[in-house]
């Protein structure tokens, strides 16, 4: 059994007690957006009233105090993932996060990189853009069961400069084997870049432990405010990427003939960043190290495989998810014979959030599993084993009345 009073927990989230259509909300969207503790929330208006300037620029003592808070955001998000602050940009999202990487690596022509047909669209066009630049752009396969083909890894094509993957498929949840697929990687001369937008809010992340190159990753998601993200790049590979953005505050000098850049992290973000965000970020690091990385990652484990047993007693519902799939607290699925978008809205409509559709993965929806979308409850460690119940008890209802058989 975990170690998890799930009870406490949700006392510090004040929307989990909102009503939604009546009922009481049961939010299983977490994949999309996590909700926010008080902590987090009463941090971004103690931030206004107490902190509030511009850091880095000015050296007056607020800013300073500004400033110092900013680092600490960096420092305690380092050391969340195992990096060092230096390592550690701050973005807007993981789709920014991607995207910077796509402009800022030095690609050139008959390059390749890969990336896979279970991603995010934000770990896939970034990287098809490349193809206009001459860039030839892989993409891995994903069997019946959901797995990634490791044989590709294995003999990677010649020139593969970076290889890009999803650590937690926002669909299937299917997890992959990063560790084995960076070690594969590096052996054979490439980079790898990690999208970590689904793992790093549910499961101990340890970046040297992993080794790879690149981490992305969303601060909403892990109970941090909007417009929040984190790019790690691992120390030494910074001086080989060329600035995303310029403009204040990533220069050591400047002149109408020569600019001399900053070193990273300032390279990488230029102008006035989101420090309320960062700040934001910051105390919700905290609170998931309150709460254990590891617990909530057991927690999760032990949900899901109840959700996952109550789920075999449906009839009328397909899911999607392979036999070999480790737990990262997602659950997609349809009622045979109803699009998604109408079982979302029945849900609902008894107050039970889900996503449906195609979840920004539609190469993968529609061309591999040959779906016109689909239905998603994913989980986060406030969830409870009664909103379970309350979702299988309605989805029951809905493929009954509505499921074809
Ligand atoms: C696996 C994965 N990657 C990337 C993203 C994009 O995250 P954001 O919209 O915060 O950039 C998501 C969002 O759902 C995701 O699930």
């Amino acid at each position: 059994m975990s170690n998890i009073d799930v009870e406490k927990i949700r006392k510090d989230f004040p929307i989990l007690s909102k009503e939604i259509n009546g009922n009481k909300l049961v939010y299983l969207d977490n994949a999309a957006t996590s909700q926010k503790p008080s902590t987090v929330i009463n941090g971004i208006k103690y931030f206004y009233e107490n902190i509030n300037a511009n850091p880095i620029r000015s050296i007056h003592s607020l800013a300073e105090e500004a400033t110092k808070n900013y680092n600490e955001a960096r420092k305690k998000v380092a050391d969340f993932i195992n990096a060092e602050p230096e390592e550690i940009v701050f973005v807007r999202n993981t789709t920014e996060a991607i995207n910077l990487v796509s402009f800022s690596f030095p690609f050139k022509k008959g390059d390749r990189v890969s990336t896979t047909y279970m991603e995010h669209h934000s770990n896939l066009l970034p990287w098809l853009q490349l193809k206009e630049k001459g860039v030839n752009v892989d993409i891995v396969s994903v069997s019946d069961d959901y797995e990634l083909d490791m044989d590709y890894y294995k003999k990677l094509p010649k020139n593969t400069r970076l290889v890009a993957l999803t650590h937690a498929s926002n669909v299937t949840g299917t997890i992959n084997d990063i560790k084995e697929i960076t070690r594969l990687a590096h052996e054979q001369g490439s980079l790898v870049l990690i999208d970590a937008a689904q793992s790093v809010p549910h499961i101990p992340f340890d970046i040297k432990n992993i080794g790879a190159d690149f981490v992305a990753f969303s601060g909403h998601k892990m109970l941090a405010p909007f417009g929040i993200g984190v790019l790690y790049i691992k120390k030494d590979i910074a001086e080989n990427l060329k600035p995303f953005l310029t403009g204040g505050e990533m220069i050591k000098d400047v002149s109408l003939s020569k600019v001399i850049y900053e070193n990273t992290p300032n390279l990488f973000e230029a102008g006035t960043q989101n420090i309320e965000g960062a700040y934001g970020l910051g105390l919700a690091v905290d609170y998931l190290n309150k709460v254990g990385m590891e617990n909530i990652e057991k927690y999760e484990n032990e949900l899901t495989t109840y959700l996952y047993e109550k789920a075999k007693e449906l009839k009328n519902v397909e899911v999607y998810s392979g036999k070999s799939r480790r737990f990262s607290g997602i659950f997609s699925f349809n009622v045979i014979g109803l699009h998604s978008h109408d079982t979302a809205y029945l849900l609902d409509k008894k107050g039970i959030a889900v996503r449906s559709g195609f979840h920004c993965a539609q190469p993968l929806i529609e061309d591999r599993l040959k779906l016109d979308g689909a239905a998603r409850a994913s989980l986060y460690f406030y969830n409870t084993k009664e909103e379970i119940d309350i979702f299988i008890e309605e989805l029951n209802n809905i493929a009954v009345k509505y499921g074809r058989r």
